[in-house]
């Protein structure tokens, strides 16, 4: 059997548990590169959109994704860039839209084993902190540690909404509570790979703790000295 994910941490868990902010410190404290899955998925929707594919159209989504050259640079400073046909698309990764479209995109089997494959391929080497839905079921089931963070919906909706709401035309909490529920139950109820934790992976509840905190928990399961 081929081994995934020497060397590698994974760290899953639903929208907005802190996987991206922790995740990043994590891989900075520790000298390895991060890689945000997620984006990959969203670079998939944002293509959909810019071709105007039909998201009820399983095939037509495949289409875009199988046609679509997908560059992911896990860099050095802990972040991840999103290059698609030349272009670095990153900062539109994250906008209202693309949150509520994803979940289509990603649960399409074909969708995933071409993101998959570049996954594996950019963990060859190790020393990398990968965070997803499915990286420590599926993706790197070797990494060690696998970390599964997660948060009440109400706390998830709250901090996505603190993180956007600058921007124009962010909807008001409700609208994010509802868009990240239905996320949530698309995401764990998919046939694809869906969202839960491995069978060895560490679950961390976050609701009461800060970023600083839960980055100092994981780097301790990462030294092999949780308490
Ligand atoms: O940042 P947030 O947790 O809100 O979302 P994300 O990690 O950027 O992931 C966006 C979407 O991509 C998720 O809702 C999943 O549908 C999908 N995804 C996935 O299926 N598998 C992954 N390994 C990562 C993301």
């Amino acid at each position: 059997m081929q081994r995934n994910g020497a060397g590698a941490i994974a760290i899953d868990g639903p929208a907005a548990a802190g996987k991206t902010v922790v995740g990043t410190r994590l891989a900075r404290k520790m000298g390895y590169r991060f890689l945000d899955t997620g984006m990959m998925y969203r670079a998939a929707t944002v293509a959909a959109l810019d071709a105007g594919a039909d998201f009820d159209s399983t095939d037509e989504l495949t289409r875009v994704a199988e046609a679509m050259d997908i560059e992911a640079r896990a860099a050095a400073d802990g972040t991840t860039q999103i290059v698609v046909d030349g272009i670095d698309i990153t900062s539109r990764l994250r906008s209202h839209e693309v949150d509520s479209r994803v979940s289509i995109v990603s649960a399409i089997p074909r969708v995933r084993e071409i993101m998959v494959a570049a996954q594996r391929k950019l963990a060859s080497h190790g020393e990398i902190v990968m965070v997803g839905r499915d990286i420590g079921t599926v993706v790197l089931t070797d990494a060690d540690p696998k970390i599964f963070l997660t948060a009440t919906i109400e706390t998830r909706a709250k901090r996505r909404y603190e993180e956007m709401k600058d921007r124009p035309g962010q909807p008001p909490l409700e609208e994010v509570l509802a868009t990240m529920r239905r996320r949530d139950e698309i995401d764990s109820s998919r046939e694809a790979s869906p969202l839960r934790p491995a069978s060895d992976a560490v679950i961390v509840e976050t609701d009461e703790m800060t970023v600083e905190e839960v980055v100092c928990k994981l780097h301790d399961i990462a030294r092999g000295n949780a308490s």
